[in-house]
């Protein structure tokens, strides 16, 4: 089974990806826990560039191909290795992050970005999708005391310094692709207290592995 997960920024991904190793651990069920981008070693060099808040003049399609790469990399490297050895993956973000971001808010034509995501995913997509719902407000608010309480990297900081509207026109997105694709999301209103949201998001872990 492959799981993703998504939202704008602060909105709680990693408490939550805690939560769900947590339970995915006591189901003794066979499991890796990965994220985008930098889920490989390789990944990791892209994820430094691409989040650096120094490369002002990264151009939106150059930051498009770099996901792709780093995607690419992640699927052939740990996500269909893992899969074929029957695990349970779960990825902190993965393709609707492309469409949201550079699609939808970079403005980078939809059919370019459709185009790339094809050619990188050749046929793979998740089977389930949690979507982490929250107001861009509340997000970015949770995301600024953790660069004060030092528990979120300046270094990562390109996308947290986009205005508003940007993380608005993210949330729109992702809410968007939900819509169109009911089956594979999962909506969470993460606008809550993080125990409810846990309880939410592992019911709907239950009722996907039939638990
Ligand atoms: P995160 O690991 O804190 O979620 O940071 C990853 C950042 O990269 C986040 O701001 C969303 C952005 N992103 C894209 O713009 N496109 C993508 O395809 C992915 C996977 C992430």
């Amino acid at each position: 089974m492959f799981i993703s997960i998504c939202g704008v920024e602060g909105a709680g991904k990693t408490t939550q990806l805690r939560h769900i190793a947590g339970f995915l651990k006591s189901t003794g069920r066979n499991f890796v826990m990965t994220r985008e981008p930098g889920g490989t070693e390789i990944g990791m060099k892209i994820r430094r560039i691409l989040l650096d808040p120094e490369n002002r003049d990264l151009t939106p399609k150059a930051e498009l191909f770099l996901y792709a790469a780093d995607r690419i990399q992640h699927i052939e490297q740990v996500i269909l290795p893992a899969l074929k050895e029957g695990k349970i993956v779960v990825t902190d973000r993965f393709v609707d992050s492309t469409t949201v971001y550079q699609g939808y808010a970079r403005g980078i034509d939809l059919e370019l970005v459709e185009k790339i995501n094809e050619l990188v995913l050749n046929g793979l997509k998740p089977d389930l999708t949690l979507l982490l719902d929250i107001s861009p407000t509340l997000g970015l608010a949770r995301v600024r005391d953790q660069f004060q309480l030092g528990e979120r990297a300046e270094s990562e900081s390109r996308f947290e310094r986009e205005e508003l509207v940007f993380h608005e026109k993210i949330r729109k997105g992702f809410l968007t692709l939900a819509q169109k694709e009911t089956n594979r999301f999962r909506i969470i209103d993460a606008d809550r207290d993080p125990e409810m949201v846990k309880q939410d998001v592992i019911s709907v872990l239950k009722s996907a592995l039939n638990l």
